[in-house]
């Protein structure tokens, strides 16, 4: 996407050896249209200068918090309001500490704690100061204080040594920054609903089928609509994990309660149905504890076909309805069937076959279907990252 014509993007450039990366920033988001201001602290001017940042920016550097100049033309609360969100790039330990415990002793700092306005950062330190307890406490309040964290990468650093604490490459950091900026630009907030997680089907009270699916695909895809804008309900299986206050989380057990609540809470602009529903329910679901015995027979009868269900439904079906598919074999056959037989927009499909990706794991691979035809394959990568690619292509399609 080229057109980012009418976003403007405040950068905070810190004192670091990652700070000259950030004139590769300015140039891609000026290639995208993007206006730009910037702010440099102190220490950022002795790696990079002003001159070479206002040749690139074609705009004014700001630096000095008690700059009279710098007040009448633009005064530090004007500056938080004017852009649609704040960059700080290269974020050091030093600024990372200001912002977590609320200081305003610069313009960088100032700026940060008045502003309205998502804040990313991209942090770039070095190894041991990145892994400092008091560095993790920061980052953790940042977190909660609903800063966007792009990074640190793995790699070997400036100083010699090697490790996490590398900025993030600026072609991936402006691609983040498209995403929340292109969902920015879309008029009402967007609704998106979520199925994630197993189901479980009680035989009675205290026995039931059920799968090994562990909804994180599910719940950071969640994360990844909320943080660009979406407003997200997750309808959640039985799982060990947390979600943020702001996704509203319905918690379900059975696949019947999953489609009531699904049905509940269209209609929807997506759906994005990852949850690992059971096929099959027990035809009569004892009262009381089976009391062993020598064979016993359950009789099992199908349940409902959730995203079936949506996707076919003549008023209910969101624009765009995206399944999943895990497989252990035939992966581009089935997945091929299912997109034709369930009449979802898109299939995300996965291998399972091998432990390393899909269920339960931290990890996922999948190729994206399209009723056209097209196969998108989103690489090996952390499940947040993924996500964070499907949500981005998401957002491209409803645009
Ligand atoms: N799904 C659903 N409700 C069901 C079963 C599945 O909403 N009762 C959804 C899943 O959330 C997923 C997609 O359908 O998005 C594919 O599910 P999957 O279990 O792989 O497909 P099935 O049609 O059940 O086929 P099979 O188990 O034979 O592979």
């Amino acid at each position: 996407m080229n057109n980012l014509n009418n976003t403007k993007i405040l950068l905070i450039i810190c004192g670091g050896i990652a700070a000259y990366k950030s004139l590769e920033i300015i140039r891609l988001l000026k290639k995208n249209g993007v206006s730009i201001k910037t702010i440099l602290t102190k220490s950022g001017t002795e790696f990079v200068t002003p001159l070479s940042i206002t040749s690139l920016s074609q705009s004014k550097v700001y630096q000095d918090l008690f700059s009279i100049e710098d007040e009448t033309e633009m005064d530090h609360i004007s500056l938080s309001r004017w852009a649609d969100l704040i960059l700080i790039a290269p974020a050091t330990a030093n600024t990372i500490s200001k912002l977590a415990n609320g200081n305003s002793d610069d313009l960088a700092s100032t700026v940060a704690l008045a502003s309205n306005k998502k804040i990313f950062i991209a942090p770039a330190m070095n190894v041991r100061m990145w892994e400092h307890q008091s560095t993790k406490q920061n980052i953790a309040k940042l977190k909660a204080y609903k800063y966007e964290l792009i990074g640190p990468e793995i790699g070997d650093m400036a100083c010699g040594e090697y490790g996490e604490g590398k900025m993030t490459e600026p072609k991936e950091i402006v691609n983040k920054l498209k995403i929340y900026l292109k969902n920015l630009k879309l008029k009402n907030k967007l609704k998106a609903i979520v199925t994630a997680g197993p189901t479980r089907e009680y035989i009675d009270p205290v026995r039931y089928i059920s799968n090994k699916s562990s909804g994180k695909q599910g719940y950071e895809i969640a994360k990844s609509l909320l943080k660009n804008g979406f407003e997200t309900t997750l309808i959640s299986g039985p799982t060990n994990l947390e979600i943020n206050n702001d996704i509203n989380l319905i918690k379900v057990e059975t696949a019947e309660e999953m489609f009531q609540s699904t049905l509940k809470s269209l209609p929807a602009d997506v759906a994005i149905f990852s949850a690992a529903v059971c096929d099959y329910k027990v035809k009569k679901t004892s009262k009381i504890k089976i009391k062993k015995q020598d064979e016993i027979n359950l009789e099992l009868e199908k349940n409902v076909d959730i995203l079936d269900y949506v996707s076919n439904h003549n008023s209910l079906r969101p624009k765009l309805v995206v399944g999943f598919a895990a497989e252990t074999n035939d992966l581009e056959n089935y997945a091929k069937k299912k997109l034709g037989e369930k009449n979802c927009d898109w299939i995300v499909a996965n291998d399972v076959s091998n432990g390393t990706i899909g269920f339960d794991s931290d990890f996922n691979e999948v190729s994206i279907f399209f009723k056209n035809k097209k196969i998108d394959k989103l690489k090996y990568n952390s499940k947040s990252e993924v996500s964070d690619k499907l949500v981005g292509k998401i957002i491209d399609h409803l645009n």
